[in-house]
């Protein structure tokens, strides 16, 4: 396997969740790390116990990624300190369940920024700096929710559509300059999502949900091989294969089904 030894990684939303456990399992393959998230003490938790086990450097920035030019904010302070980025984990993002014209047009604002405007802004810096090095790897982390149209997660399935099509057209443009792209879409992942979402787990999501150690492995085998774009889980991959063969309107039905 490609070693990562003494790379660094920076990891956007590494505060809890599919984050926390990149942090852990980089730290782990000898990579030192740049955490981003907005709950500093967490972070700094975190970076204490992966500095005692693994001999690693690890930096901490407390930053709210959903403000307009964060990601350019984050980038000229990392260069300021000299950080090189060598693997970016673009994995900060949040939903919201429900009724759309239910919810805040506000936050909804915030997570159509931190879930496609940073994710964007954060690849063009790095993906440019990693071309001229001829060396690099994104990881975009969407969802299978962008796969379809999503009733009840309407704005936010949309967002990971973005990310989606985003990242499979920007791996196609990097072909040959050494920078990979690879997109993760996961399916119902134990962590903080659905609480932060305000969903109660669906009976499909408690039939399907992943483990956040077996998703951050899959995507960290799938970034060494290149892969462009996957997903996590069989019964995940099952399900959007046959979404594949399914008509848009019939698709609208099964996934508000899916989602109750
Ligand atoms: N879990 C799932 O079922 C699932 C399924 C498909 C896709 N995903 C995607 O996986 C990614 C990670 O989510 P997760 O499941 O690990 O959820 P999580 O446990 O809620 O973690 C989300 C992370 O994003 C950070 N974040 C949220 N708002 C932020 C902001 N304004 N600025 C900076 N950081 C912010 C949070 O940190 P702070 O609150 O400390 O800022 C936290 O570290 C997301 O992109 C999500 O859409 C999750």
């Amino acid at each position: 396997m490609t070693s990562l030894q003494g790379q660094r990684a920076l990891i956007t939303g590494a505060s809890s969740g599919l984050g926390a456990d990149f942090a852990r399992q980089l730290a782990a393959m000898g990579c030192h790390l740049v955490l981003v998230a907005r709950r500093e003490d967490r972070l700094q938790a975190l970076a204490a116990e992966l500095r005692a086990k693994h001999d690693v450097g690890v930096e901490v920035v407390a930053f709210d990624l959903s403000e307009l030019g964060a990601g350019r904010r984050l980038f000229e302070r990392l260069q300021a300190a000299s950080l090189t980025v060598d693997i970016l984990v673009n994995n900060a993002g949040f939903g919201m369940y429900g009724a759309f014209l239910e919810q805040d047009a506000e936050r909804v604002g915030e997570m159509l920024r931190l879930n496609m405007l940073t994710l964007t802004e954060l690849s063009h810096l790095y993906a440019g700096q990693m071309r001229q090095r001829r060396h690099g790897y994104i990881v975009n982390i969407a969802s299978i929710g962008g796969y379809a149209p999503s009733p009840l997660y309407a704005a936010y399935g949309a967002t990971k559509s973005y990310v989606l099509d985003f990242s499979d057209a920007l791996a196609h443009e990097l072909r040959g300059t050494g920078v990979t792209v690879t997109c993760v879409s996961p399916g119902v992942t134990k962590t903080e999502f659905l609480d932060v979402s305000g969903q109660k787990p669906s009976w499909f999501q408690r039939l399907s949900m992943m483990t956040s150690e077996a998703v951050v492995a899959q995507s960290i085998a799938g970034m060494l091989r290149g892969r462009r774009s996957f997903v996590t889980g069989r019964l995940n991959a099952f399900l959007i294969w046959s979404l594949r063969l399914t008509p848009r309107f019939m698709q609208l039905q099964m996934i508000e089904r899916m989602m109750k």
